[in-house]
């Protein structure tokens, strides 16, 4: 067969070619056709909670400036100096009123003007042309329950419309507190040699736990806490966005594992719970509290409301590299304590350096690695992966087996579809109409 994603219900095989991972013209390809025809999450609104603040950042190659102007309005430039081009703020975050380029010293306010030129007077500039050096503003922004969207083509359709079903997951984050959420001071920050759809697949796939991160399911086994993949389901919520729950999960200051939980954090949990019962309503907080999800928004955001809530956002850098920023979510006007034993089981469980990560992190480079060896000879019979788990019922599950791999091929095709590939690279076969039905909590 032929094609970057294969789908044949008669064999009931799914695959994907394996260029699609490390080809350097098929990451030209989604830079022009996914990350500059897009929505793409940049930032959450309390990262420049004060009027003035701002903050650096990097999407789809593209150095941008992220502020709240003076008056208190969130903007995003282009970081690009209008006189030559150069990269007008150098900082990573900080608070300022205007913006001085390093290379001769043009000055732009927070909401775009021109403020200064150093020796005006020696350009012999027409009529008005000062003032329409501005700050390039990204052509789209919008905001959702406080995490802020941009996008490099004005035609994009509304973000709520874009989001579909991922939005109201999104909702459930905040709901989480009565008073919202913010995010915490810090950035972290790694690279992995791998492709950014592998971090994608990773996020939809429940049934590498057990394996992949057996140092830490041994541990768990240890102190006596029982370990299942099986109650895990993993949805297509459509436009490549997708969503693994886990049931069976409560506390969301710490994890039930961890040995600094005590009686005091099972108290404050049962109090959070019962909290949420009242203001919520018993159906909807079974989803808020009872499960743990990991939400993806295609292309770049990851969610991830286990015990803790992080925020990652992906930035591809080459067929084989992808840039990873994670950001902590915690509820506006937490004590001090509560604040502190989250950060730690952030820090020891999802962090770059935790029990869960490196492991997943070592996956993406070891999958990296071997696509590479299969990369020049196709008869090797290797040139494809394989993602025909579940095909029977994409939507639930298979019975009795409830991890599948449904939501990768949600994923998949989306991609396909946007990247536009030219006839005979793209989705072969059809998938049944009852599969398009979803799962919807409102
Ligand atoms: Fe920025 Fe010249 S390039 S002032
Ligand atoms: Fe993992």
């Amino acid at each position: 067969p032929g094609g970057l994603v294969v789908e044949d219900w008669d064999a009931l095989t799914f695959r994907v070619n394996r260029i699609a991972y490390r080809s350097q013209q098929i990451f030209r390809r989604e830079r022009d056709r996914i990350w500059a025809r897009t929505w793409l999450y940049l930032g959450h609104e309390t990262e420049v909670a004060e009027p003035n603040d701002f903050r650096t950042r990097v999407l789809g190659g593209r150095p941008l400036i992220f502020c709240r102007d003076a008056e208190g309005e969130i903007r995003v430039f282009l970081n690009s100096c209008p006189h030559r081009g150069t990269v007008l703020c150098r900082e990573t975050e900080g608070s300022t009123k205007l913006f001085q380029c390093f290379y001769h010293a043009w000055t732009f306010r927070n909401t775009g003007e021109i403020a200064a030129v150093p020796g005006r007077d020696a350009y012999e500039a027409s009529e008005g042309f000062f003032d329409a050096m501005k700050l390039r503003a990204v052509p789209r922004m919008a905001v959702h329950e406080g995490f802020v969207f941009v996008a490099f083509d004005p035609d994009v359709p509304p973000l709520l419309d874009y989001l579909g079903d991922a939005a109201d997951y999104m909702t459930m984050v905040n709901e989480q507190h009565a008073d919202g959420m913010e995010v915490l001071p810090g950035t972290q920050l790694y690279s992995v040699r791998g492709n950014w759809k592998l971090a994608v697949e990773n996020a939809m796939d429940g049934y590498h736990f057990s394996p992949t991160h057996n140092t830490f399911v041994g541990y768990l086994r240890e102190t006596g806490f029982a370990v299942t993949d099986d109650d895990q389901y993993a949805y297509n919520l459509g436009n490549g966005h997708s969503l693994l729950v886990l049931t069976g999960h409560g506390g969301r200051i710490s994890m039930l594992w961890e040995p600094r939980f005590g009686e005091d954090e099972k108290r404050r949990t049962a109090e959070h719970r019962a909290e949420m019962d009242r203001r919520l309503g018993p159906e909807r907080a079974r989803y808020v509290a009872d499960e743990s999800h990991i939400l993806y928004v295609f292309p770049n955001l990851l969610l991830f409301d286990l015990e803790g809530l992080s925020i990652r956002q992906l930035e591809p850098a080459g067929p084989g590299r992808t840039d990873v920023r994670a950001w902590q979510l915690a509820p506006r006007g937490e004590d001090e304590d509560t604040r502190a034993l989250r950060m730690k089981t952030m820090v020891s469980f999802v962090g770059p350096g935790g029990l869960a990560t490196p492991d997943d992190i070592e996956a993406y480079e070891a999958v990296q690695r071997g696509i590479e060896a299969t990369a020049d000879d196709p008869r090797a019979g290797l040139d494809y992966s394989d993602m025909s788990r579940g095909m029977v019922d994409e939507v639930k599950g298979v019975q009795g087996r409830s991890i599948d791999e449904g939501a990768m091929r949600g994923f998949w095709r989306h991609w396909v579809r946007a990247i536009g590939v030219a006839d005979g690279l793209a989705v072969t076969g059809t998938r049944p109409a009852s599969f398009l039905e979803g799962r919807n909590v409102r």
